[in-house]
């Protein structure tokens, strides 16, 4: 499963406190908005799975593909005896690309917030990889300031698939990126995939696919607020509302109110004008110069870039 790196453990009650405190902040201000990190409850992950199946959703694919045609030149910048280090959950397939093309690595380091899903992801690929020294770190990689001790030594190199570093803003792109290097120490570097901008109908029909799965994901928000937080919400009565802002290179996602309406989340009363919206998602689309700014902004400089024919996607190789 490829879970967000943002991923909470469902139900965890320190996670709920946290959900609670910032549900109610988010909708007691203005613009409303829930943090893109709570669409991701076991049934939010489900439905992740399901968008990257789409025919629509082009991302995962994409770069899935691009990862195998590119995973010898990816091994050879690395070099040998490397330590991979994977933003996120490792359980994808994408993973399993790099570590096929990289038979002598030190060790593979997945970082996740879920402890649950780092021990699933270790056991099964220390199975799969006879040999393999898989070194899970669990906690927040925005916070994260070392490594496990035994990879010392080796040149680390950073993962970080699928393009959710889209749905960080370009300045929280940037602090991630200077994390990343500062973790990745100077003789590191940086795998990181990229979602390019392109038609803008493209990407519209990626975020609003004809089955409504990226519709159950958005609502799925406040079937979570209903279930954790003792809340209200009458689903049918809001609806996924998901655009391209071209202007600024972005998706943008709300829950959009279809009435007038009032909701109690955790005792608090809120009222939803008919029309009004809640954000939950950005979705940034770069440029090979947006990228580049991203890159350099972030402590890093371009070592190479893949893109499909399409050039849908870029993966590209940050040292
Ligand atoms: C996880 N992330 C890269 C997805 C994206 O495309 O921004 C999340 C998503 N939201 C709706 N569809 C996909």
């Amino acid at each position: 499963m490829n879970v967000p790196l943002l991923a909470l453990d469902d139900g965890a009650l320190a996670d709920r406190d946290d959900f609670r405190r910032d549900v109610l902040a988010g909708l007691g201000a203005l613009p409303r908005a829930v943090p893109a990190k709570y669409l991701y409850d076991a049934r939010g992950s489900a439905l992740f799975d399901a968008i990257c199946e789409l025919p629509e959703y082009y991302p995962t694919r994409t770069e899935t593909a691009i990862l195998r045609d590119c995973a010898d030149e990816i091994a050879k910048l690395a070099g040998p005896g490397c330590a991979l280090v994977e933003y996120g959950s490792g359980s994808s397939v994408k993973t399993r690309i790099l570590l096929d093309a990289m038979p002598d690595l030190h060790a593979y380091v997945p970082i996740d917030i879920s402890r649950q899903h780092l021990d699933a992801t270790a056991a099964r690929l220390r199975n799969d990889y006879v040999g393999l020294r898989v070194d899970p770190v669990s906690g927040d990689y925005m916070a994260l300031d070392a490594l496990p001790a035994g990879i010392n030594g080796a040149r680390r190199i950073g993962f970080f698939p699928g393009s959710t570093i889209g749905n960080l803003t370009p300045d929280e792109a940037i602090l991630f990126l200077r994390r990343a290097r500062r973790l990745l120490r100077s003789n590191g570097a940086l795998v990181l995939g990229v979602d390019l901008r392109k038609a803008p109908q493209r990407l519209h029909d990626a975020y609003n696919d004809a089955a409504g799965v990226t519709a159950q994901f958005t609502l799925n928000l406040l079937r979570r607020m209903n279930r954790e937080l003792d809340a209200n919400f009458d689903l049918s009565a809001f609806a996924h509302d998901a655009f391209y802002n071209e202007a600024e290179g972005r998706i943008e996602i709300y829950l959009r109110s279809l009435r007038d309406q009032t909701v109690t989340i955790a005792g608090r009363r809120f009222v939803f004008a008919a029309g009004e919206r809640v954000h939950t998602e950005y979705s940034y689309k770069y440029d090979n110069a947006g990228i580049a700014e991203l890159a350099r902004k972030g402590g890093f400089s371009i070592a190479h870039t893949w893109t499909d024919p399409d050039r849908l996607f870029a993966v590209v190789f940050l040292k």
